[in-house]
């Protein structure tokens, strides 16, 4: 079941890597979507472990651990906050001391893009 959705995720990036050749809009929904498979991806983000995605039907799980991420664009709506946001999952220490959700930049767990496309994914939830 994971390697179908793995495998529906890899065909959705080529379509939409594909459509982004012709245009920069359908490149930028590439983005959301490599990030939307990054958040489940287990040996990636992972972040459906601690977060439930309300809007996004599929991935809703049980977890109540972190908030549930939803209106993001409405939460962080100026660049500042969007850098804010991005900066908060490089390393979310900065934000809270003693949080558990670990610093996927900082430790070099995701890349400097794939935390761009998982940013790009959240904005759509
Ligand atoms: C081990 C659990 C855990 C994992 C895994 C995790 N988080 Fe979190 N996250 C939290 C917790 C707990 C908070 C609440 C704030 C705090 O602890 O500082 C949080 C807060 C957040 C916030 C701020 C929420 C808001 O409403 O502003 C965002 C955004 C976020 N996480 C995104 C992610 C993303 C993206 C990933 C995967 C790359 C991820 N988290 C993985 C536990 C986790």
């Amino acid at each position: 079941m994971v390697s179908e959705a793995i495998t529906r995720s890899i065909y959705l990036l080529l379509t939409f890597s594909f459509a982004g050749l012709c245009a920069p809009q359908a490149l930028a929904q590439a983005n959301a979507v490599a990030g939307r498979a990054l958040f489940a991806e287990e040996r990636k983000g992972n972040c459906s472990a601690c977060h439930k995605t309300p809007t996004d039907a599929p991935r809703i799980g049980a977890s109540n651990i972190g908030p549930p991420l939803e209106a993001i664009r409405q939460k962080y709506p100026t660049p500042a906050d969007r850098m804010r946001l991005r900066d908060s999952i490089r390393d979310q220490s900065r934000v809270n001391a003693s949080t558990i959700m670990p610093p996927y930049g900082k430790h070099r767990i995701l890349t400097e893009t794939e935390i761009d496309d998982i940013v790009a994914y959240l904005e759509t939830l």
